[in-house]
């Protein structure tokens, strides 16, 4: 077991002048790749989109640029690519959503890849168009899932006909699976893979590539020649299950402000929702919605030397109050979710996903890089 208690005192790098801190073991995530790695022998595209889910994009992009086994990045936006080149990425970088197309001169000075995935986009695109190197695209193509992308076989000969003729280097085709990580709903994954082959036909990609993370960890595939690798990077099973074959590399912690006994019936916080049963010792924690927190934790436990103690009366911007006993100091570090409490287990209290966990942990929480 780690001793937190001792290393996440406040020291030389720290920044945000406050006892909240998200710990980042950049180690887990580089074990992490090499387990997919391991599972599917093919490159990976390192997905490193909303600040590399919560933990990050510079210092997880700095880690991750030099892994033999990742080829590619893939982010959200046009921002998050750029970004990225400011900081030295020197790999190709895919936008997996859409963009504003008058923002496509930034495209080809930052040498990045987009997403095509419908003729109007395409269209728009040319209108624009009028530099003097190509757009870098993948081709999407939308299988099932009904977000973005082409839907039929006609519509994807259409496009890349358009585009041998065009503006364009199309450098890779791929799909997205709405239920790779559902165990109930593999007919719909095989659906969907049947369908992506069978748009693509006899044409051939530098890049292929349709699993996640779910995919490459409950199915096989062996035609495609990249897997973008997101939440398992992390250390988070896609599914929200508990993973030992995976190292969940965020912990989030917070220290006690305050403790205070309070008389029986005396109540607590906005609203006074809670109320105490007997006389009870109550400790604020410096952590709260703002950070990511959200209210929905009222009532959830927290973790304090050795024990769970439960977050009483609603969870305030920027602070909340557990309820403790004589054990719990001044000063004692709280998990909030880490190695105690694992993100599987708070989504799973929360009636969420890990993803929007980690994703939510706000600018605001400083970000401690372990080695
Ligand atoms: C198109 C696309 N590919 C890959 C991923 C990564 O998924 P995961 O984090 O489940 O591996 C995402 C995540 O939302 C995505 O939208």
């Amino acid at each position: 077991m780690i001793d937190y208690t001792k290393t996440l005192k406040r020291g030389g790098n720290v920044t945000h002048y406050r006892d909240t801190y998200a710990c980042i073991h950049l180690d887990y995530l580089k074990d992490n790749v090499e387990t997919l790695y391991q599972k599917v022998r093919k490159p990976l595209m390192a997905i490193i989109k909303a600040n590399a889910y919560g933990h990050g994009y510079q210092e997880v992009a700095n880690m991750l640029k030099d892994n033999p086994h990742i080829s590619m990045f893939g982010v959200a936006t046009l921002k998050e690519a750029i970004d990225l080149r400011n900081i030295g990425i020197e790999q190709d970088i895919l936008v997996l959503g859409g963009i504003p197309i008058e923002d496509l001169d930034l495209v080809i000075r930052y040498d990045i890849t987009l997403s095509l995935f419908s003729r109007e986009y395409m269209e728009e695109i040319i209108k624009l168009y009028h530099h003097d190197r190509p757009v870098k695209v993948h081709i999407k193509i939308d299988t099932g899932m009904n977000r973005i992308g082409l839907k039929s076989k006609e519509e994807f000969e259409d496009i890349l006909q358009a585009c041998k003729s065009s503006i364009f280097q199309v450098d890779g085709v791929f799909t997205h699976f709405a239920t790779a990580d559902d165990e109930n709903q593999k007919d719909a994954y095989e659906k969907q893979i049947n369908m992506f082959y069978e748009i693509i036909g006899d044409h051939t990609f530098k890049y292929i590539h349709c699993q996640n993370s779910a995919a490459m960890m409950y199915h096989h595939d062996t035609r495609s020649n990249l897997a973008r690798i997101g939440i398992a990077m992390y250390g988070v099973d896609p599914a929200g299950e508990e993973c030992d074959a995976l190292k969940q590399a965020m912990s989030l912690y917070t220290r006690v402000v305050m403790i205070k006994k309070v008389k029986k019936g005396e109540r607590i916080g906005y609203g006074l929702t809670y109320t105490a049963l007997e006389d009870e010792y109550i400790a604020t924690l410096p952590i709260g919605y703002a950070d990511g927190i959200i209210r929905a934790n009222q009532g959830r436990k927290v973790y304090i030397q050795g024990k769970y103690y439960p977050i009483v009366g609603r969870v305030c911007m920027d602070q909340m109050m557990v309820k403790v006993d004589e054990d719990v100091h001044l000063h004692d570090l709280v998990e909030i979710f880490g190695e105690h409490i694992s993100l599987a287990q708070m989504a799973k209290e929360l009636s969420t996903i890990p993803y929007e966990i980690v994703c939510l942990v706000s600018e605001r929480v400083e970000r401690i890089y372990v080695k």
